[in-house]
């Protein structure tokens, strides 16, 4: 983040990020807020620094309203400040090249090390379904991301994984490289989210191997 004004600390953000889905439907983020969000999930972790994601941000009310069927009526797609639908991109190992080559002219990878890596991830580009599942995979970091740096700017977010893929690739026109594969709206809560609960630590960990 770029800005100086207080921020709350880490531990906040995670115990104080929930899904909210009544958000103050007045309430715009201005553009610079949008780019600050944007460009803080940008910064997720991905496999070979592909950034095997897009973000299609859904911010006017028309854009929202033809979202709002595809997500079955689910009212915080209306009501947020703005939408992001990440998408997963199949193709990231297209990304390897400008990737490297800004890397190689910052002086931060040596030439020698950008053609090696390239051959090696094309290499791995031809195993059946890896395109997909590194879009999967890394599109979700930065999903992730995106939440918490916006609970981090004092905003709310849900992810929706329901909606209709199908009709929002056609409605949004969104090229075959990429699958939409959340919906996450943010925006100024207007009511707490809903309690939820986690699983304790014991139940979810397993030392050493099953
Ligand atoms: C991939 C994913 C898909 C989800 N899909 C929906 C959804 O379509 N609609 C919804 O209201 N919440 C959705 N949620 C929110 C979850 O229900 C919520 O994260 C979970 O119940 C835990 O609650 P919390 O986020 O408030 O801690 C989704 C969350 C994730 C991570």
């Amino acid at each position: 983040m770029t800005t100086t004004a207080t921020k709350p600390d880490f531990y906040s953000v995670i115990n104080e990020r929930h899904s909210v889905k009544k958000y103050d439907a007045s309430h715009k983020m201005t553009k610079e807020e949008i780019h600050q969000l944007l460009e803080d999930s940008q910064k997720a972790p991905s496999a070979w620094n592909l950034q095997h994601w897009k973000f299609l941000v859904l911010e006017s009310d028309e854009a929202k309203a033809k979202a709002l069927p595809i997500a079955y009526g689910q009212q915080q797609v209306a009501d947020a400040s703005i939408v992001v639908c990440i998408l997963a991109d199949t193709e990231a190992n297209k990304n390897a090249d400008p990737v490297f080559e800004e890397a190689v002219q910052k002086g931060y990878m040596p030439r020698e090390v950008k053609d090696s890596l390239i051959q090696q991830i094309e290499g791995a580009y031809t195993i059946p379904d890896m395109g997909k599942d590194q879009a999967l995979m890394n599109s979700s970091l930065s999903a992730m991301q995106l939440m918490l740096v916006a609970k981090g700017m004092g905003y709310d977010t849900c992810a929706m994984g329901g909606f209709d893929r199908q009709k929002m690739t056609e409605e949004f026109h969104i090229p075959s490289r990429y699958i939409p594969t959340m919906l996450i709206s943010v925006g100024k809560a207007a009511e707490a989210a809903y309690p939820s609960t986690r699983f304790q630590v014991e139940d979810v960990t397993i030392w050493e191997t099953f």
